[in-house]
Parts: C-alpha cells; structure tokens; sequence
C-alpha cells in the first residue's frame, strides 16, 4: 500500500489499561494504514484488541487507558500520544463515524427513530429542512421504508435495528466509518444483508470503512485488505487474496483452517490440530503466540517477530516464514 493512498493511518499505537495498580497491555504498536475508498478488515479473537484499536482511533478509551502512539486522517493529526485534536473531538462524526460492539442496544428506548436523526442533525448545526432532506435520502438508499422513522427501537428486528444505526453513521457524511463486529449478533442471512449493505454504502458514497471482526469468513466476504491481530500485535497483514490463498503465519493458518471449504476438504486443517490450547500465563516472552505455534524455536521465546514483507501488499511477523511455507505448501 501507498502511504499516498491512505486516509486513515495509526502509528505505533500502544494501548495499556489501568487496572488498580498494574496494566493490562491490550494494543502493542500497531500500525494500520486505510486505503482510500477500501473495506480492512481487523481480525481477532477475543481480547486481540481490535475494539481497542477502534476506539483509540475515534478518541473514545476509557480514562484508565494509556494511549501511545499517533493517528492521521487525510494528513491531520487527530491523536498524538492520547492528546486528540479538539475540533476532530467536537464534530468526531463528520470525520469518522463509529458503529460500536452490540450496537443494536445504542439507540435510545424512548426515542423513536426519527429523534434519533433531528437530535443527531442538530448538535452538528443542521437546518431541519437539511435533516428530513438527507433522511429521506439515506432512508431509499439503504432500503429503509420511511414508516420506520415513527418506531421505537423495540418494535425494529435485529437486522432493521443494525440499518438504523448504519444509516445514522452516514448521516453526517463522514471519509471514514469504522464498525465494529457489525453482524455478530444476527442471523446467517441478515449478517450478509448487512454485509452487502455496507459495501453498498462504501461504493455509492465513497466512504472508506474499517470492519472489526473475529471471523474470517466476515472479513473474507466485505474487505479487500486483513490485518489479524494476536494478543495486541498484528501478525500478518495483506490484501484479501494474499492472505486468503496464501496465508504463512501459525495464528492465520489456524484461523483459515476452521473455514469449511465447498470441496469438503480445508488444506491448513491438519495445521490447525497441531496448535496448543492458549498457556494460562498472561504473554509469553518473545513472539506473541509461541505458547501455542508448532514451529517455534529457541528464539520465539525470545525476541519479538517484526512483520516483515512477503511482497509488496503482505507482511508477516514470524521469525519462521520459511519453514511455515514448506510445511504448508509443499
Ligand atoms: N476497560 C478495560 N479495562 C481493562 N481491561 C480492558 C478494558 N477493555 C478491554 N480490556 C482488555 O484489553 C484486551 C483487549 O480487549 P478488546 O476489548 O480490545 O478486545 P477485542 O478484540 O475487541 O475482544 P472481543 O472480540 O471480545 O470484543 C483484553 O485483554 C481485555 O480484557
Ligand atoms: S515467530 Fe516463532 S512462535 Fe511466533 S509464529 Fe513464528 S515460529 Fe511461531
Ligand atoms: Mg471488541
């Protein structure tokens, strides 16, 4: 990727929580680039960090947090070192929207969706004819019957629930939307409705998107770049074809190999029952998951693996490359 073509860039961004007198590390440097007009995808399992990562981009940690590191949006400095920009702070939405974890519970009870929308608009100084302008606008384009607008959010199904929220994150016009484990409360077939609605959105309005999930198969369908996290750290890093068809660290080959295949056979599932249980210890020394890689050696115990190119659009921490490769591929 060229740094020409990112908008949204996080720099070394390192993440420790206060928890009464100790720290929890939960994001170590990470550092993730957006492409103009592109879908990333941030995969993990649980506690990896990735809403971590979200929230320290859209300025919304928790006080025990310390924050290190910098953050860019098209070339203005919105965080350094925990400190973020003011204006970006007081219209965060025009710039970047966020659609957080569990989402369906953000929408206010009392209120019906339309509330929502006038209350939205005006905090950012809209007139009331622009606001019903873009409601009707977004509402056709999301596929949102405008009858919707005088509900309130119980009487919306999980899926009409999610399309709100969507529709409210576009509602102020942002470059970036970052939404975190957009589907993991919905079906099989809304999961994709939303799926698709979000890469219609990316399309038609040229917004560019960060997608936080713990499934591959999520990312897999809506983004064209993957960063995978493992206990803070991002492991590997590619284009969506990279690391699909080509995937060379331990933590990605264990996660591709729970992808059931069409043919019924998975090529990375015999790797995948050679990788140990989590170790009960907090993080081991040295690579981030050599308590549980079949190929680590002395010095995983040792050293921190930096990512390193495996060509021009993918990156690989692993001291093992080689031997991964020949394992896997040959
Ligand atoms: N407010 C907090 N205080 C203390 N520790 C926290 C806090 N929030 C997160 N953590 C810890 O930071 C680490 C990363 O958590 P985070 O929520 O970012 O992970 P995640 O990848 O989003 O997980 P999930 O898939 O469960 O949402 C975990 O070890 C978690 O326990
Ligand atoms: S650096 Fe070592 S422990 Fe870490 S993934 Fe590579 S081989 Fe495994
Ligand atoms: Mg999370």
């Amino acid at each position: 990727m060229e740094s020409d073509d990112l908008i949204l860039k996080a720099k070394d961004v390192t993440v420790n929580y206060r928890v009464r007198m100790s720290f929890i590390p939960a994001l170590r440097g990470a550092n993730l680039g957006l492409k103009k007009g592109g879908i990333s995808a941030v995969i993990g399992e649980s506690g990896s960090g990735k809403s971590t990562l979200l929230s320290s981009i859209v300025g919304s940690l928790p006080q025990s947090a310390d924050i290190r590191g910098l953050v860019e949006l098209n070339g203005m400095i919105i965080m350094q070192n925990g400190d973020y920009d003011k204006r970006f702070l007081s219209r965060r939405w025009e710039y970047i929207s966020y659609i957080p974890q569990n989402s369906m519970n953000v929408l206010n009870p009392v209120k019906t969706v339309k509330s929502h929308f006038i209350e939205t608009g005006e905090v950012y100084g809209l007139s009331k004819q622009e606001i019903s302008e873009r409601i009707t606008q977004i509402f056709d384009q999301i596929g949102l019957d405008q009858k919707v607008l005088s509900y309130y959010p119980h009487q919306l199904s999980g899926g009409m629930k999610q399309r709100v929220v969507i529709a409210l994150a576009i509602f102020l016009r942002p470059s970036v939307t970052i939404a975190d484990e957009p589907t993991s409360a919905l079906d099989m077939v809304t999961q994709k409705k939303i799926l698709d609605l979000l890469q219609e959105i990316n399309r038609k309005y040229g917004i560019s998107m960060i997608v936080a999930t713990h499934d591959i198969a999520v990312a897999s369908y809506v983004a064209d770049y993957f960063f995978v996290f493992y206990r803070g750290k991002i492991v590997e890093q590619g284009s969506r074809e990279d690391v699909l068809s080509h995937p060379l660290h331990p933590y990605t080959i264990y996660l591709m190999g729970s992808v059931v295949s069409v043919n019924g056979r998975n090529k990375f599932e015999h790797i995948r029952d050679r990788i140990k249980r989590p170790s009960r210890m907090e993080q081991p020394k040295g690579c981030v998951f050599s308590d549980r890689c079949p190929y680590s050696r002395e010095v995983c115990f040792r050293d921190e693996p930096k990512l390193v190119d495996v060509s021009s659009v993918h990156k690989v921490a692993c001291f093992n490359i080689d031997e991964v490769r020949k394992d896997v591929y040959n």
